[in-house]
């Protein structure tokens, strides 16, 4: 079985190395309301940069980036639609930064890359990390694949209960929160019928909001795309559970005090 590391360099790397640059609707509307073009910025995760191209062209002027797939930042250093060198980019894996304390102003965790982190110790590793890095008065901005959701679907209830019936037959304990890639490449992936796949940890929103507060964060706001569209953020999970939802939460952490 592979782990996200390996899809990231193997099936999945060429959709987000060569990822046309852009915001989606929700990430303009997020940066747009909560960050400020002038603070330093970092992006975890950052794949080949095309979030920080993004951001660059709209005026922001400190910004960095780092992924932990070393071939990411190759080309996201080799770019030719920016300057060279004017977005600082680094090899780097979100559960052990080695960014000074306090550096950052506003982090960018979109792409649902906590999620992609698929061990559970190395997972709990990456939040104080966000914290440590994040400055008295920062902002943290992150996406993640949302359980609660994807549940809502009565083809995912299904498939929750058949993976369940594959791993209690090979003997695995792990929650249907770890579900296998359904796609990859674009194509596909029968593995993950077979729960013979690298898989993706759902939040439940009670719980990503209980993590990122746990370590020091006042989340301020979440919401899914129907709500970031609305223009409504909830200040708290519950105010989700009538709405209409889509499958990746976002929410917008502030880190207390003043930078
Ligand atoms: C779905 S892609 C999103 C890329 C980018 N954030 C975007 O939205 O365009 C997820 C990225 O997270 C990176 N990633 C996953 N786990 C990571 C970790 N532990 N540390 C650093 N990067 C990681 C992957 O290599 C991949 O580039």
């Amino acid at each position: 079985m592979s782990d996200n590391h390996t899809v990231y360099q193997t099936t999945e790397f060429a959709k987000w190395a060569y990822a046309p640059v852009h915001l989606m609707n929700q990430e303009a509307y997020l940066f747009n309301t909560y960050f400020e073009k002038d603070r330093r910025t970092l992006e975890v995760g950052t794949a080949s940069g095309r979030v920080l191209i993004a951001l660059q062209k709209l005026g922001y002027t400190d910004l960095h980036g780092c992924d932990f797939v070393p071939e990411y930042i190759e080309v996201a250093k080799q770019r030719k639609d920016i300057e060279p060198g004017s977005i600082e980019f680094q090899v780097q894996d979100a559960t052990e930064l080695t960014y000074a304390d306090e550096s950052f102003d506003q982090l960018i965790y979109v792409g649902q890359i906590i999620s992609a982190i698929e061990n559970a110790e190395a997972r709990k590793r990456a939040f104080p990390e966000m914290y440590r890095v994040c400055r008295p008065g920062g902002t943290v901005i992150v996406s993640v694949l949302f359980y609660d959701a994807r549940m809502r679907s009565i083809g995912h209830r299904v498939f929750a209960l058949w993976l369940r019936l594959v791993r209690a037959l090979t003997g695995n304990k792990e929650s249907t929160q770890y579900l296998p890639w359904m796609r990859q490449g674009g194509k596909l992936n029968l593995a993950a019928l077979v729960d013979r796949s690298a898989r993706n940890y759902w939040f439940r929103g009670a719980e990503i909001w209980g993590e990122l507060e746990s370590v020091g964060f006042k989340v301020i706001g979440c919401g899914t795309k129907p709500q970031i569209e609305a223009r409504q953020l909830y200040t708290n999970v519950d105010g989700l559970t009538r709405q209409e939802l889509s499958t990746v939460l976002y929410l917008v952490c502030k880190k207390t005090g003043t930078a």
